[in-house]
Parts: structure tokens; C-alpha cells; sequence
């Protein structure tokens, strides 16, 4: 037996936290994804309130084994993500769970828990090699995430309210920094369930009409939201279509967190489509995040969010570097750039003819 003197245990112990660390980073990060993912569609925060609960009452209320419920919220409290009281297995909500708890996070949480976004991470090795995404193999035969979500109405529905959850939270801002005041028509390509052009039209009397433009399936579903369409402004339309080719002729078109999803060839075939629809003067509004020139190790979270761009479908969170570059691919001007003040806010590039 190896004699354990100090300076063999401080080794061990040195070694234990590497390892653990490492776990943590490589594993852990599926574990506490999974866990998140599981508390959002029990929706346990929402069951905890405002009041601390007991495990044993929680899992009456939401359906589940007591004790790995209990294991479950021990895990989450770890990460701050619930609390766990004076009172043994007693939990009250955090700052974040009590976050979980509003639909418009839960619908977030709930999207990067769609199958597949996991299954696309299984290939990233291949990916960094390749220089390039290719999810037929994972996705059981489908190219592409929105190929598959069309084959998987429910997570259709779920990447659908989630994309409206992202709007909803960006949507005073955004729209009230962006001045639509000369735009007879205004169209948001890839605009999902019509979330943004139903804001911009609300807050500009002036517009008269608003297209929502996305593929034909989903719009065909958005057709069936009763609910949303009660709530639709007269001058708002819907157009099912391709962007690669064809677009309806506007006075201004509206990306809001769709060119991150393509890669630099395809935001060119995008923009070069818009370009041959665009009414004389009209302008291109981008909002996606605008990564940060400089080599910065404050980079925010956005360089997480690019490299889930390049593998569920090769797109890219971009700099305005690479704004300047397809700016020159398309033979389109860079306007103006409305910087947002932080890099994990969204930003607007302005193109023109
Ligand atoms: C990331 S979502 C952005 C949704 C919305 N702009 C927002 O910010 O919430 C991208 C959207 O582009 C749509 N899309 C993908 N390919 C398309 C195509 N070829 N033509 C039109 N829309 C497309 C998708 O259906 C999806 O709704």
C-alpha cells in the first residue's frame, strides 16, 4: 500500500477536483440541461409559487416519484435553480426558477430541450473537422432541423412559441429603436407565428401593411391559431413562401434571428432575393447579435449561442466584419449599425441598394 502522506493526499485531492471539473464540463453540462429541461416540462417552479413547498406535496401535485423528484430538485438547487429551505426537502424558488415559472422563459427552456438539439450535438467532433454541419446522419435520414421539426408537428409547436417567447422579450425594444415611419409595407421574413410584425404594426399607425412572411407549413399552422388570429390588426397579412426565392415586394423587410441560422452563402442567396423584390428606396432591417471585432475573453454567452448555430444548421453569430463582407458578396450597402449595448443584446445592421 502506497503510504498516504500529505503531500500524496494533497495529489489525490488535486486529481479528484481535475477530474471532477472535467466530468462537470464535458457531462455535466447534458445532466444539468436534461435536469432543467425536466423541471420545465413538469413545470415545478410554477407549482412551488410563491410559497416554499414540500417534495411530498410537489410530487402529488405534478405527478412524480417523490424521491427523485427530491434528487432532481437537490441536483438543480446546485446550480441555483430552486432552494432548498431551513426544512429538509422543503424548496422555494429562486431568482432564476421564478423565472421558469413565466411561459415565455419556460417555452425557451423547453426549446433547447427538443430531441433534436441533442441528437445534433452527437456530431460536433465531425463538424470542427469538417468545417462543416451535416445532421442527415443523427436526424435518421433528414438534412435539416427545419425538415425535421416538419415531421415532429409538437416540437414544430414548441420551437414555434419559443421563437414568439424570444420576440416578446425583445420586442419593446427593439421595436421601439427602429424607425418604420416611412415604410408603406413592411414584411419579417422567417417572422414564425407574426409576433414581430404584429408589434411593429401596433406601434406605427403609419405602416399599411404588414406581411408575415415564413415557409408555407408553418403559416398554414399559424392559420389554425384561433386565438392569435382574433387578436390580428386589419393591415397584417401572412405569405407562405421561400426565401431563397421569391419574396413579396416591400418597403422594408425585417430579419429578426434568421440570417444567424444560415451560413455566409445562403444569408447572400437570402439577401440577393430580397434585392430583386425590394421597392425603389427600400431598406433591410437585420437584428441578430453583433459579435465584438476584438479578441475579448468578456465575450458574452453569444459564442455558445454561434457554435449552436454552426451545428444545428451551419449558421453564425456574426462580427461587422463579416456583415462588411456579405455586404460586398451582395453588392448591397451597410446603412447603418445600431449597436446594442450589450453583446448578448440584439443589434440592427441596415442594408440598402
Ligand atoms: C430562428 S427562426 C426566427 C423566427 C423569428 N424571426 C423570430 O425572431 O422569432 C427562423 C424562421 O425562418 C423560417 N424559415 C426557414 N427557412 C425558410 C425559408 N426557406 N423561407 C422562409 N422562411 C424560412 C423558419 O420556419 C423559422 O420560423
Amino acid at each position: 500500500m502506497m503510504p498516504m502522506t500529505p503531500e500524496v493526499m494533497k495529489k489525490q485531492a488535486e486529481e479528484a477536483e481535475l477530474m471532477h471539473k472535467l466530468i462537470d464540463l464535458s457531462g455535466g453540462a447534458v445532466q444539468k440541461s436534461r435536469a432543467l429541461v425536466a423541471a420545465a416540462r413538469l413545470n415545478i417552479a410554477a407549482a412551488i409559487g410563491a410559497e416554499p413547498k414540500s417534495c411530498e406535496k410537489l410530487a402529488l401535485e405534478v405527478g412524480c416519484d417523490e424521491e427523485c423528484l427530491y434528487r432532481l430538485m437537490r441536483a438543480l438547487s446546485q446550480i441555483g435553480i430552486f432552494k432548498e429551505t431551513e426544512e429538509s426537502r422543503v424548496f422555494e424558488n429562486t431568482r432564476l426558477s421564478t423565472a421558469l415559472a413565466q411561459d415565455n422563459f419556460r417555452d425557451l427552456v423547453m426549446m433547447t430541450g427538443l430531441s433534436c438539439n441533442y441528437r445534433a450535438w452527437e456530431v460536433f467532433p465531425e463538424t470542427v473537422k469538417r468545417g462543416k454541419s451535416d445532421l442527415t446522419e443523427v436526424l435518421g435520414g433528414i438534412p435539416t432541423i427545419w425538415q425535421f421539426l416538419k415531421t415532429r408537428p409538437e416540437d414544430e409547436m414548441v420551437f414555434g412559441k419559443a421563437m414568439s417567447a424570444l420576440t416578446n422579450k425583445l420586442t419593446p425594444m427593439l421595436v421601439a429603436q427602429s424607425d418604420f415611419t416611412k415604410f408603406d409595407t413592411v414584411c419579417d421574413l422567417g417572422g414564425s407565428q407574426g409576433t414581430f410584425i404584429s408589434a411593429i404594426l401596433r406601434a406605427n399607425p403609419t405602416i399599411k401593411e404588414g406581411i408575415n412572411f415564413d415557409l408555407p407549413t408553418v403559416i398554414e399552422k399559424n392559420k389554425l391559431n384561433e386565438a392569435r388570429n382574433k387578436q390580428l390588426d386589419p393591415r397584417f397579412k401572412e405569405v407562405g413562401g421561400d426565401f431563397f426565392k421569391e419574396v413579396p415586394a416591400a418597403d422594408c423587410y425585417v430579419l429578426k434571428n434568421t440570417l444567424h441560422d444560415w451560413n455566409d452563402e445562403c444569408s447572400v442567396k437570402i439577401l440577393k432575393s430580397i434585392a430583386s423584390a425590394m421597392k425603389p428606396g427600400a431598406k433591410i432591417y437585420v437584428y441578430d447579435f453583433l459579435l465584438s471585432n476584438e479578441k475579448n475573453e468578456n465575450l458574452s454567452s453569444v459564442v455558445w449561442m454561434d457554435l449552436n448555430m454552426l451545428q444545428l444548421c451551419n449558421g453564425k453569430e456574426r462580427t461587422l466584419a463579416n456583415w462588411e463582407h456579405i455586404s460586398v458578396e451582395t453588392g448591397l450597402k451597410i446603412e447603418r449599425v445600431q449597436r446594442a449595448p450589450k453583446e448578448n443584446m440584439t443589434s440592427l445592421v441596415i442594408f440598402t441598394k
